[in-house]
């Protein structure tokens, strides 16, 4: 049933990242507020069970490695040509690493940074121009690692705060253009990302101990700020980056 709380109904949505955690219930989000939503991952599988059993012609899955280029071209080309349009790009695609920077191979940062940096910005340049055109907006998911230091997340941390510079610089650049830029900033939450610490109550303690609402995110509580931000109730906001953490980043950082 179409419940369109946030008033994004027709609006032609591109999720990518869509076919697990935060990215698949941002998906699902949209599709039950009747917005028409391309689901893009790079494995057809998850995507396709997402797509599963929508009203015909509202959902769509894009298979692409946003790392690529030509991928995110062709992802963005894909949702327009369905959809007749694009409204909503959701930038949610990103990898994980953590432990000592001197350890970090060479590989593992590129292939970090090919997702987390490049991929936001192919899926930016080949999106803007059709943002432009629709004075539609882009929600990007950064983290509360991209506004503050983590312990043993380095080169993670670095990707997300180059999020966020893109997130606030193309607020600038395109705000005259009327596409409004956007960020949320997720601190721990429960997906296939942290799925290794999921049923380790050790491992997760002192993450909750961080959070002032004294449990982890869940995918469905990131969903109805990344609506919001993408819908007209937020026709004025712009360059923001939305703690959507349970108060984690509200701490100095001094212990209880
Ligand atoms: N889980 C957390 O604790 C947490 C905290 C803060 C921010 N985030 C952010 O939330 C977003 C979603 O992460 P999640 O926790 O749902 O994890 P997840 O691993 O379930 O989701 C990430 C998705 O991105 C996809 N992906 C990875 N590389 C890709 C590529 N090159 N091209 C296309 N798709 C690719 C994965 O297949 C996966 O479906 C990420 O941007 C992550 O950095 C997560």
């Amino acid at each position: 049933m179409t419940v369109n709380r946030y008033g994004v109904e027709g609006r032609s949505v591109l999720v990518t990242g869509g076919g697990s955690g935060i990215g698949a219930a941002i998906a699902r989000a949209f599709l039950d507020n009747g917005a028409r939503v391309a689901v893009s991952g790079r494995r057809e599988a998850p995507l396709r069970r997402l797509v599963h059993g929508a009203p015909e012609g509202t959902a769509l899955a894009a298979v692409g490695d946003v790392g690529l280029a030509a991928d995110a071209r062709r992802v963005v080309d894909e949702t327009v040509s369905a959809f007749g349009g694009l409204d909503v790009v959701v930038s949610n695609a990103a990898g994980y690493a953590s432990g000592d920077l001197a350890d970090l191979s060479v590989h593992d940062w590129e292939q970090l940074r090919r997702t987390n940096v490049d991929g936001f910005l192919h899926l930016a340049q080949a999106a803007l121009p059709h943002l432009v055109a629709s004075r539609g907006n882009l929600v990007a998911v950064a983290s509360v690692s991209g506004l503050h230091g983590d312990w043993g997340q380095a080169a993670y941390n670095a990707t997300k705060h180059a999020v966020v510079g893109f997130v606030r610089s193309l607020a600038l650049d395109y705000g005259d253009r009327g596409v409004r830029v956007n960020a949320i900033a997720p601190s721990f939450t429960l997906t296939e990302m942290t799925e290794a610490m999921d049923e380790d109550e050790a491992a997760i303690a002192p993450f909750v101990d961080r959070i002032a609402l004294g449990r982890p995110g869940r995918p469905a509580d990131m969903a109805p700020a990344v609506l919001f931000l993408a819908s007209d109730d937020a026709a004025y906001i712009t360059g923001s980056v939305l703690t959507v953490d349970g108060g984690t980043s509200a701490s100095t950082g001094q212990p209880r």
